[in-house]
């Protein structure tokens, strides 16, 4: 049983919508039409791609909508008043999130948040409903799983970081049976969004490259993401047993020896410490399935 606590990650979740504050800025400029009224940004957490919309189109109005007051908070302190901020759900279909967004929406963007919707079909669906004709529903999903270390780093076996994915694979299915009322999906994002009754059902995905050695800040980053990663692997600093945060009940999820390197690697005070390496990077493909409501 897996049970996140969005409140625990709001600041995770902001810290996350600045730093990727490059990357929503040239996304939201691909994604924004002249003309376009308004746009929301559907599960937003720190408001990252809320803030990113507002500032390529001035002219439009853009909500940011969570079901999480914590996490809404953070997004409000961050897009500083350049966007409306609503609480609602998407597991309580469509009139909710009409209500909060407030008229039809010429585009809507969800990253990382229709997954953890019960039905996503049914989210999809909700998110479908609220576009005015022509408007676009761009889920940003999937994509590949990014790569940061070295395939042999001299401690432990070759290959932790493959491995260590394989393991928020299974973690992942296992969060996803844990949803009250989950639903699943056993089909891809650009067949929802046609099922949805969206025309031209297509993705992109976005490459971002940042080659060794990165700086002192971007590695800083890179081992603060292992360390929430890892924590949620071993349920850490999550009020474990609790029902808070990532909980994970009697579960392994890493390889036990896998796990000893990978505190290796994260103690700053040892001889592996991933934050003195000079041979880290970033490789990241991140996946946009955009759908657009009949004229
Ligand atoms: C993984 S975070 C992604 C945040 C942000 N969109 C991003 O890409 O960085 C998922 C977000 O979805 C929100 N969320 C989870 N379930 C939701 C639901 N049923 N309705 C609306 N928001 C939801 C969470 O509070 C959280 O802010």
């Amino acid at each position: 049983m897996i049970e996140i606590d969005w409140a625990e990650e709001a600041g995770r979740l902001r810290a996350s919508a600045e730093g990727e504050g490059d990357w929503n800025a040239a996304v939201a400029r691909s994604l924004v039409r002249d003309g376009d009224k308004v746009m929301a940004d559907i599960g937003c957490g720190g408001g990252g791609m809320a803030k990113a919309l507002a500032e390529a189109l001035p002219s439009a109005t853009v909500v940011a909508v969570d079901a999480d007051p914590d996490v809404l908070e953070q997004a409000r302190e961050h897009t500083g008043g350049l966007v409306r901020c609503e609480l609602a759900s998407m597991d309580e279909g469509a009139e909710p999130l009409r209500r909060a967004i407030d008229a039809p929406a010429d585009l809507i963007w969800a990253s990382a948040s229709v997954h953890h919707a019960a039905d996503q079909q049914a989210a999809i669906d909700a998110l479908a409903s609220l576009l005015a004709p022509g408007g676009r529903l761009a889920l940003a999903e999937g994509g590949l799983p990014a790569r940061y270390l070295p395939w042999d780093l001299g401690v432990g076996e070759p290959g932790l970081e493959l491995r260590l994915d394989l393991a928020q694979d299974k973690w992942f299915k296992v969060m996803r049976e844990s949803l009250p009322g989950s639903v699943p999906m056993p089909y891809g994002w650009t067949e929802a969004l046609t099922r949805a009754g969206l025309t031209d059902a297509t993705t992109r995905s976005v490459l971002t490259e940042t080659p060794a050695p990165l700086t002192q800040e971007r590695l800083d980053g890179v081992v603060q993401s292992f360390q929430t990663r890892i924590a949620r692997m071993t349920g850490e600093g999550h009020g474990h047993g609790h029902g808070h945060g990532h909980v994970v009940a009697d579960q392994e999820w890493l390889d036990p020896e896998d796990l000893a390197v990978w505190k290796q690697l994260l103690d700053p005070d040892g001889p592996y410490f991933l934050g003195r390496r000079r041979d880290l990077a970033v490789l990241s493909v991140r996946s946009i399935h955009l759908g657009y409501a009949p004229r």
